[in-house]
């Protein structure tokens, strides 16, 4: 662990913003609880999210079960296709993600799209050692690992089921209720905000890869034919923009507007450019530093496999690039497959403005020729020649025609296929939406935030360690402080407590120690604001407001101080306009 990532854990843990759980029976890999700064920290980064992402987009809020029944990720491919690949140390026992090995010895950049067995090769070639023993692992099997976590629903065997590994399929197999509550009238968008779960082979890097997660997802349904994002919102947004033929080829990060990102093309889906460029900001306002962060583009063997395109905001700690968020294009993909298991209509119904008329080819097979020439199988003949119909008229323009039934080719002569096209009105028609999906990973977020907000300076000669958090995103907004715990000040400190609470706003009450250490407690928690009583106050009705990163003090009337500080927090005020 380098030294950003070891100070990072120890503040975490000294100060309770997270830290392993059940240490007390040695803790499990991969599994973390927020203490009660991190806890109140990551609601905070949640609420931001909520309000950008939710709110001000107009888009739909859902709450969905941790655990789905097994034919929901039948459905969505992640039973077959949610795999990373494994490999075990023959001496320790270890069990290492294979890809991550590789990517970390030789120059491969995404042995991610490779096979197992290519994986396998190139760690024969290059004398890959157990990191954790140093035994070689050359000639070891690599294998398919699912990263579910299986369970079981009711007593007994029960039936099977999963715990999600991502929160959005719960939006996708709800999405006939959601277009309802949408009144069909695309595009809409369905959020959540929830845990998620990986059986990840190899946890690290604290927050970074763990088994338990929260995530906050957009999944946005649009018409592929028709709806086009406001880019004009965003369009003068810059983004750092690492695109995979950059990756390819030696290039670097590029800084174009949205507006220059979709005109180049460099962007390709209008959608995805939108939501980058709502996104950039939102990175900002949370504490994020735009000098560590990017976009970049996924390389073609490197995409999930439900997603046709897909960016990702990455924010550089400790040295490493980390994921905070994908931004994927997932085409009709998951609706379409859960239409295919379930039987059920996973489209919208599109009113045209006035019905219209046109024509669809009918099949009305003879079945006194259908029946003795293909026996048995005649019934699935004619339903062959029916979809063969919809899909391709044109196939019925000669003398005969041929369907394929059960890998037999049947042929039929065309005038007992009754083929004909007859005209009918249509009001609508269904339409399948194509869904864009920002994908936040809210402990990334965390992890980064607390890592670029960490600061060091000089006051009054001494180091101080501070968290330069947005107030907004601060656990605390003010720390409320008795210059002594005697001559009434107490009592004045806490009836200045109970006020700013009653307005909504989250105090610390600390009356121990001298109060340069009270500050030097609150500013590494990175509270933005602390109000010290003194004897003036008992006299005058005010108290002193001490700024966080300044370390500036200004005097304030008590009169009035939830409103100020409230102001301070949401950014309506500037402390040195104070
Ligand atoms: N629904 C799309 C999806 O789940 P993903 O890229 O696999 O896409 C989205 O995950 C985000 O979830 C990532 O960008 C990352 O921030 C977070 N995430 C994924 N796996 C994680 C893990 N093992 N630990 C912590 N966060 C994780």
């Amino acid at each position: 662990m380098t030294e950003e990532g070891a100070r990072l854990s120890e503040l975490a843990k000294r100060r309770g913003f997270f830290f392993r759980t059940a240490a007390a029976y040695g803790g499990v890999a991969g599994f973390y609880t927020y203490g009660p700064q991190g806890a109140t920290l990551k609601d905070n980064v949640e609420a931001a999210w909520r309000d950008r992402f939710v709110t001000r987009e107009g888009h739909m809020e859902v709450s969905s079960p941790d655990v789905m029944p097994e034919a929901v990720f039948e459905a969505s491919g992640h039973l077959d296709g949610f795999d990373d690949m494994l490999v075990d140390c023959p001496e320790c026992g270890a069990s290492h993600r294979a890809d991550h090995l590789v990517e970390d010895a030789t120059d491969v950049a995404d042995a991610e799209s490779m096979s197992p067995q290519a994986v396998g090769e190139l760690i024969a070639e290059h004398d890959i050692a157990c990191p954790a023993c140093g035994v070689a692992l050359a000639g070891e099997p690599v294998e398919e690992f699912n990263l579910m976590f299986e369970t079981t629903i009711g007593p007994g065997s029960g039936s099977a089921g999963y715990l999600r590994p991502e929160t959005a399929q719960g939006i996708f197999v709800e999405f006939p209720q959601l277009a309802e509550y949408a009144r069909n009238q695309l595009p809409f968008g369905v959020a959540q905000i929830g845990d998620a779960y990986r059986n990840e082979i190899s946890p690290r890097k604290g927050l970074v890869r763990v088994r338990a997660f929260t995530q906050a997802e957009l999944e946005h349904f649009v018409d592929p034919e028709e709806d086009e994002p406001p880019i004009e919102r965003v369009a003068d947004v810059t983004l750092p923009l690492y695109s995979a033929q950059a990756q390819q080829h030696g290039g670097e990060v590029r800084e174009l507007t949205v507006g220059e990102a979709i005109e180049e093309g460099v962007v390709a889906n209008d959608w995805i450019a939108y939501y980058l460029g709502v996104a950039t900001p939102w990175y900002e306002r949370i504490g994020v530093d735009m000098d560590r962060f990017r976009y970049r583009q996924h390389l073609p063997g490197e995409l999930a496999h439900y997603a046709a395109d897909c960016w990702d905001a990455e924010t550089e700690v400790d040295g490493d690039w980390i994921e905070a968020t994908g931004f994927a294009t997932r085409a009709d993909y998951d609706l379409a497959k859960h239409a295919e298991h379930s039987g059920e209509d996973y489209s919208v119904f599109k009113q045209y403005d006035e019905p219209i008329a046109v024509e669809r080819p009918t099949v009305d097979p003879d079945m006194s020729v259908l029946g003795p020439e293909f026996g048995g199988a005649a019934g699935e003949v004619a339903d062959a020649l029916r979809s063969l119909a919809e899909r391709d008229p044109d196939a019925f323009d000669g003398q005969e025609v041929t369907v394929e039934v059960d890998d037999t080719a049947h042929t039929v002569p065309v005038e007992a296929t009754g083929f004909g096209i007859e005209e009918v009105t249509e009001s609508g028609e269904h339409v399948r939406p194509h869904v864009i999906e920002p994908s936040f990973g809210v402990g990334r977020l965390v992890y980064t935030v607390l890592a670029h907000c960490y600061e060091t300076d000089l006051v009054d000669g001494d180091e101080r360690t501070y968290l330069a958090l947005p107030p907004e995103i601060a656990p605390t907004t003010v720390g409320v402080f008795p210059l002594m715990d005697k001559d009434g000040l107490g009592e004045r400190a806490r009836d200045v407590e109970r006020e700013l609470r009653a307005a909504g706003l989250a105090v610390a009450y600390d009356d121990s120690g001298a109060i340069g250490r009270r500050y030097r407690r609150q500013d590494e928690v990175g509270t933005p604001f602390c109000v010290t009583v003194d004897y003036d106050t008992l006299d005058d009705h005010t108290v002193t407001v001490r700024d966080r990163d300044s370390t500036d003090q200004k005097r304030v009337a008590i009169e009035g101080l939830p409103g100020t500080l409230r102001s301070l927090r949401d950014g309506d005020l500037a402390f040195a306009d104070l």
